[in-house]
């Protein structure tokens, strides 16, 4: 099938292309992804800050867990910005209301109730509009756990990345680090693994690599060649 033919939704409309890319938490995906759409000039979609913004908005209004039509709710009524900006660790901020969350969304805190709320099919949802409104020319270079198996099914290139679970622990304890967060390793491998658990085994959109992604295991490669293996893929594409 040609990217042209990928392109094309069931309704004909030929859409931007998109380049999904999944995998676990710590394994590189957020930087990889970040990276190829800024080489591309692409648009970037990271799926993972919609359902931190979810948990941070349902912590700070108090909303139960097991609330899932509020959930629901809270997810569909975001009303969010993502800002680029060179002098932030993640190179882009998050606006919600209007006010800056980058920070507050990338705990371990956020994170844990992140994965909870992302099994409700209701809030999974809700979201679904708003990740496919970032869908714009000349394309768009889209991060999650669901990217290539359903948000964009149709993308013309898929990827998951992947790597040990120590070795993402072990990243994102560096990554905590460097922001100045001290964080237990051993308490980061815990929650690593029963995320992974969770986000593996949920009934609705559970993580697993789509039947034509490529999947790269990054454990023993640098930013640099897994960055270098992506655009090699994204070329023969004729993406890049
Ligand atoms: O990528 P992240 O760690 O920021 O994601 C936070 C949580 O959101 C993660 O535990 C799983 C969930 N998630 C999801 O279910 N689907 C996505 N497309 C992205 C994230």
């Amino acid at each position: 099938m040609s990217t042209h033919d990928r392109n094309r939704g069931d309704d004909t409309t030929i859409r931007p292309p998109v380049i999904a890319i999944d995998g676990p938490s710590g394994s590189g995906k957020g930087t990889i992804a970040r990276k190829i759409a800024a080489r591309l000039d692409w648009n970037f979609l990271d799926s993972g800050a919609l359902y931190r913004l979810v948990a941070f908005s349902a912590l700070h209004d108090a909303v139960r867990l097991d609330d899932v039509q509020t959930l629901a709710w809270v997810a569909a009524g975001l009303e969010i910005r993502f800002v680029l900006d060179a002098t932030h660790a993640d190179g882009v901020r998050v606006l919600l209301h209007g006010e800056d969350v980058s920070e507050d969304i990338r705990s371990e805190a956020v994170g844990e109730v992140a994965s909870h709320v992302a099994a409700y099919p209701a809030v999974r949802d809700a979201l679904i509009d708003l990740q496919r409104s970032f869908l714009k020319l000349p394309g768009l270079v889209a991060d999650g756990r669901d990217m290539g198996t359903e948000v964009f099914a149709f993308a013309a290139l898929k990827l998951f990345l992947t790597a040990s679970v120590e070795e993402r622990a072990q990243r994102r304890h560096k990554q905590l680090k460097d922001k100045g967060m001290s964080v237990s390793l051993a308490g980061l491998l815990e929650g690593m693994k029963a995320r992974d658990e969770r986000d593996q085994t949920r009934a609705t959109s559970p993580l697993r690599p789509a039947e034509d992604a490529l999947v790269i295991d990054c454990t023993e490669m640098s930013i640099e060649q897994v960055l270098e293996r992506v655009l090699e893929e994204a070329r023969a594409r004729n993406l890049a």
